[in-house]
């Protein structure tokens, strides 16, 4: 291949680096020139080292996500398949890798976001979303875009990141090549759909095709050789120990999975997704409440099994979302029901307090096994943060995980994963897991720097495999934890653990908040506030600060957050917002809430 010609492709390479590719390729056939370029284009597609650096893109198509739990990931890595099959030049970017400012040069954009928090967008995406709004946004006249947004109408503000981002974009004056699509929590024949139209009209609008990329297929899974959501991969259950003591208000659990390291890697920060079984019981409940029969076929996406099957490992039927209510309402004709289906507000609030079998109880009616099947939801894996760190423990996955369990409208109610994994799942039981990564919540990459690690109750997981991780790697820096839970006798998390790295002098500090201890400072927050002027000085020590628990504490976190700084700095509101944000964009602040 002559340099002329790399040349040509108007290639993002410097002189250098065509220099090097030149001598790479200089001795390989015709045929094994299209065989790497298959092979690169699979690698950059999967997000591997090969993925440039963000570059300036005039002319090509950029595909831009933002997600905290792995779904936009995966519905932008499709669609940005989609596009290379049809020949278009496009790249796939987390917007936490992608520059604001490069916007400007963009021509042809496709957003796929999430909603987290309350209507917020995902970590990764606060930059991008923030700079839009602000006085540097560019125009964007010669901007054409499309935006998909992931959520879930169960909560108040569905898909609004989505929103904001199409919104904005519209008014800098980019041009919409269709209408913003808001995907409901069974997203993918929506999603298809929309990859579908939208990817006609950039082809319409596009001359240049990558004629010279010849996409291999598995390419894409062998380089990234992980298990995913689709093809999850067989982990044995070890060890499932109650961490808190039997009077505590939570039943606690350390889970412990056995894994091949060959097929499941992770990172300190990631979570594990788990696919879990329904209960038995409430299986049976949900059949003696319908009528349907266990035994009779049901086709679920082309693939047909019997229903009670289908009901223990493909449906969901503890998570009552809206639209089953709706449909419900439509199949059993309540009158109550359907006004109730007609007030989402209120619809919002009768899901968010019951399960399905509450449902069929308030609304009684009788369904065939079809009808149910049709009905109901796919279920949706649960994510627990990892509690270990494979340079320590290489075949282990460690999950803390509180057994979501109570009393409601007359009967007891089991989360529907907790309870599996807590009480159901025997030892030496496989199930199937992968692994979500959480780019944007993890380890300083400087093992020196100081940290400070703020949870409460099950949000301390992820600290366990970060300090396993840095006692492996030998790394010097101090550590802070800040933990909160119910009884320092009850439900202190992983005592000896934090014994053993202070002894080891990894962790320099432990700040402890208990609620309902009676004395003291009663949460994290309030802890935080108390050593305003400590924190103060690791922060300019360069300490990186990581938040993980409810949205609830993260929300209340910050806000300490803002006042400490304010005070401790003798700062005014303005500068310490600044402030705090300023370390949120340089990985200083990361949280991951849930
Ligand atoms: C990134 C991430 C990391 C996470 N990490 C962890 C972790 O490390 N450890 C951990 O334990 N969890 C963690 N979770 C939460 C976990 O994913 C599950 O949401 C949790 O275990 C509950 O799932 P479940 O299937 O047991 O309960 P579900 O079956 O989902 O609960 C069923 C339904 O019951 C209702 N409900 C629940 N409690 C009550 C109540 N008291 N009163 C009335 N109704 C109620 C709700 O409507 C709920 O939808 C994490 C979540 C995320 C997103
Ligand atoms: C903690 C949490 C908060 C969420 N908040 C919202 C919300 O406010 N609005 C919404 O539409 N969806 C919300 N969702 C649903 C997610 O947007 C949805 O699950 C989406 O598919 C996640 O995509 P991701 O994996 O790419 O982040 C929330 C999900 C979680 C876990």
């Amino acid at each position: 291949m002559a340099f002329s010609r790399l040349n040509a492709l108007a290639s993002p390479l410097d002189e250098q680096q065509l220099v090097n590719l030149q001598a790479a390729l200089a001795d390989l056939s015709a045929q094994q020139v299209a065989w790497v370029s298959g092979y690169l284009a699979g690698l950059g597609a999967a997000g591997a080292p090969v993925a440039e650096p963000e570059k300036v893109r005039t002319r090509g198509l950029t595909i831009l996500y933002g997600s905290q739990t792995g779904n936009a990931c995966s519905v932008a890595d499709s669609l940005g398949e989609k596009a290379r099959n049809r020949g278009l030049d496009a790249r796939v970017v987390s917007m936490s890798q992608f520059e604001p400012r490069n916007l400007a040069k963009e021509r042809r954009l496709l957003i796929v976001v999430s909603t987290q928090g309350e209507g917020e967008p995902p970590e990764s995406a606060l930059d991008l979303h923030d700079f839009l709004s602000t006085k540097r946004a560019p125009r964007l006249n010669d901007l054409r875009y499309a935006v998909l947004g992931l959520g879930d109408s169960s909560y108040e503000h569905f898909c609004r990141a989505a929103a904001d981002f199409d919104q904005r974009l519209a008014s800098l004056g980019a041009e919409r090549l269709a209408p913003l699509q808001c995907c409901d929590v069974v997203y993918e024949a929506d999603a298809n759909a929309w990859s579908a139209k939208v990817l006609d009209k950039v082809g319409e609008i596009t001359t240049e095709r990558r004629a010279e990329v010849v996409t291999l297929p598995g390419v894409r899974r062998a380089a990234a050789s992980k298990c995913d959501k689709d093809t999850p991969c067989r982990a044995a259950l070890l060890e499932n120990r109650r961490i808190t003591t039997d009077d505590a208000v939570a039943d606690v659990r350390h889970i412990v999975l056995g894994i091949d390291p060959e097929t499941l890697t992770f990172k300190p920060g990631d979570s594990l997704g788990v696919r879990f079984r329904n209960d038995p019981v409430l299986i049976e409940a949900i059949l003696e409440a319908t009528g349907a029969h266990a035994c009779e076929s049901v086709a679920l996406n082309g693939e047909e099994m019997e229903l009670r099957q289908a009901l223990s490992e493909r449906l969901e039927l503890a998570r009552l979302h809206p639209a089953v209510a709706k449909a419900w309402a439509g199949r059993v004709g309540a009158r109550d029901l359907g006004e109730l289906a007609e007030d989402s507000s209120r619809l919002r609030l009768y899901v968010a307090e019951r399960q399905l079998i509450d449902l069929l109880a308030d609304f009684p009616g009788r369904v065939d096994a079809a009808s149910l099947a049709a009905l109901l939801h796919p279920l949706q894996p649960r994510l627990y943060s990892i509690a270990s760190s494979q340079a320590e423990i290489e075949d282990e996955v460690h999950l803390v995980v509180s057994k979501v369990s109570y009393q409601a409208h007359g009967r007891d109610h089991t989360g529907a994963a907790s309870g599996y994994l807590t009480e159901r799942l025997a030892e030496d039981d496989r199930v199937d897991v992968y692994v979500v990564e959480s780019s944007a919540f993890r380890l300083p990459e400087d093992g020196d720097a100081p940290m400070i690690l703020i949870g409460a109750g099950t949000g301390v997981a992820p600290y366990r495999a970060f300090l396993q991780h840095r006692a492996a790697n030998g790394d010097t820096g101090r550590s802070w934890l800040i933990f909160g839970n119910r009884h320092f006798q009850r439900d202190f998390l992983y005592q000896r653990d934090w014994q053993a790295h202070r002894k080891a002098g990894l962790l320099d500090r432990v700040s402890l908040a208990f609620s309902r201890d009676g004395v003291g400072p009663r949460y994290v927050q309030h802890r935080l506030r108390e050593q305003a002027a400590e924190i103060y000085r690791w922060i300019e020590d360069g300490a990186h600060i990581y938040v993980c628990g409810s949205t609830a504490m993260g929300q209340a976190v910050q806000a300490a957050l803002l006042d400490l700084v304010a005070r401790a700095g003798g700062l005014d509101r303005e500068a310490a917002a600044e402030l705090v944000e300023n370390l949120r964009r340089n990985g200083r602040y990361q949280r991951d809430l849930y």
